[in-house]
């Protein structure tokens, strides 16, 4: 039991890398949901829009009363939310303020190489970048975050991580809801010290230490965009909640309490075929789900908790007002061309090893991240299938390539997979097949464990698109 909160954030199942906090925690609920910032283009250019970022050091009050020294891009966290349109390009130049090499990759971005954040491609202290984002994607719920090598967990966990929303005509024609009702949720889970700073262990001290983490970081705080359990105050009507989990390894399976169906409207990649109500969801490091919450029922003073099923809450919405009567969610969302017809199957075994010096590592078909090979050459424009298996939870991610989840062992997918996506939870021995295509850009790009303490631990591999 931490601080004065009364329960427990627990380890997870099979995990014992919880770090406890060394400090009272605030009491739930009572600190107000902060929503980030939205960045505004510094000019627009030949319908090009313009974006300077800095990722800055600074001292910022999570915990009441008490600073926590972060890294933040704009010197926040979350860092600010990009709003981008679907065929407007955008520019962002990253200016690197603090004392480390920095990545930025928009996860979930069709990107070409030279902007996707690959971890070498490094941003030196007072250095900049340029990344270039075309923008030739459909409408949905991305994310930007810390790649560097070696250091994107604790990069991460200081607080790289933003939001950045894509829009287009076919969205914005559902008259989904909108502005004050279309509210960003990242989710993270951090712990702390004495003095107020991030706790964190060090990796990188060899022997027994990556034993101990050899399945990521958790924290005993949750906090939904940088604040810990915090309460948003909401009208009585629909709101499209943007669910991203931005935890180095924390799983989530969501429900409301008292229960309501959560509908789920859009995945990782974009917006489904057709709304789909779920009693929980289970939400596994880098995954996005976009949903709508119906609160039109609720009479004021309704408190409805957002709980975490595998150990305790995560936020509350408490109705304060009566709110205007917006439309339901249109049966029929956009139009998704199913894959089919790969034009090859590939393996992916994702898998521990303790054969590199005794240190626990992580590999995939048992190797471990060498920036100088690929195992794959898919075709630019192709289909193909790429089965996955795993001997723990892995959320595995691609670069560039979205795709549709084609099987789970011997059934079909989840219902929590459909749609388009960047990163599908792969459970203990189980075999995960997605059809993905590659579409967009040649060049190098990456796939990997989103779970960051795994991808620190080598669980990463280039792919080449030719
Ligand atoms: Cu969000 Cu390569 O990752
Ligand atoms: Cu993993």
């Amino acid at each position: 039991v931490i601080g004065t909160t009364g329960f427990v954030v627990a380890g997870q199942a099979g995990n014992n890398g919880l770090l406890r906090s060394k400090r009272p925690l605030p009491t739930p609920f009572t600190t107000p949901l902060p929503i980030p910032q939205v960045k505004r283009p510094a000019r627009v250019q030949g319908g090009v829009e313009y974006y300077t970022l800095a990722q800055q050091a600074r001292d910022v009050e999570i915990l009441p009363g008490v600073r926590t020294r972060i890294w933040g891009y704009d010197g926040t966290f979350p860092g600010p939310t990009f709003h981008l349109r679907q065929g407007r390009q955008a520019v962002v130049e990253l200016r690197n303020e603090l004392e480390v090499p920095t990545s930025m990759h928009l996860h979930g971005g069709v990107t070409p190489p030279e902007s996707d954040g690959y971890p070498t491609d490094l941003v030196n202290p007072v250095g900049k970048k340029e990344y270039t984002y075309p923008m030739q994607q459909r409408a949905a719920t991305l994310w930007y975050h810390d790649h560097r090598m070696d250091f994107t967990a604790p990069q991460v966990w200081r607080g790289l991580a933003g939001m950045c929303l894509v829009t287009d005509t076919e969205e914005e024609n559902l008259g989904l809801p909108a502005d004050k009702y279309d509210v960003p949720l990242l989710l993270t889970d951090r712990a702390f010290d004495e003095d107020g700073s991030f706790l964190y262990p060090s990796l990188h001290h060899g022997p027994g230490v990556e034993k101990e983490y050899a399945n990521g970081v958790l924290g005993d705080v949750i906090l939904v965009n940088g604040a810990p359990w915090p309460v948003l105050e909401v009208d009585a009507t629909r709101y499209r909640f943007r669910i991203v989990n931005g935890s180095n390894a924390r799983r989530y399976e969501l429900a409301l309490e008292p229960a309501a169906d959560l509908v789920q409207i859009g995945s990782d990649a974009g917006l489904l075929d057709k709304p789909r109500k779920h009693p929980s969801l289970t939400v596994t490091p880098g995954e996005r789900f976009d949903v709508v919450v119906d609160f039109h029922d609720c009479p004021v003073g309704t408190e409805i908790t957002l709980t975490n099923r595998l150990d305790g809450p995560v936020m509350r919405f408490k109705v304060v007002r009566q709110g205007p009567k917006s439309a339901p969610v249109p049966d029929k969302l956009v139009d998704i061309e199913k894959l089919d017809n790969p034009v090859v199957t590939r393996t992916f075994d994702f898998r521990t090893t303790t054969k590199h010096h005794g240190a626990r590592m992580w590999t995939i078909n048992g190797e471990l991240f060498d920036a100088a090979k690929s195992l794959a050459d898919p075709k630019l424009g192709t289909v193909e299938k790429w089965r996955i298996s795993s001997d723990f939870h892995h959320p595995v991610h691609l670069h560039l390539a979205h795709f549709q989840v084609l099987s789970r062992g011997a059934g079909g997918p989840d219902a929590r997979d459909a749609g388009w996506k960047d990163t599908v939870d792969v459970r203990p021995y189980e075999v995960v097949e997605v059809l993905a295509r590659f579409d967009g850009y040649r060049g190098r790009y990456m796939m990997h464990c989103h779970n960051l303490e795994h991808e620190d631990m080598a669980m990463m591999a280039n792919f080449f698109v030719g």
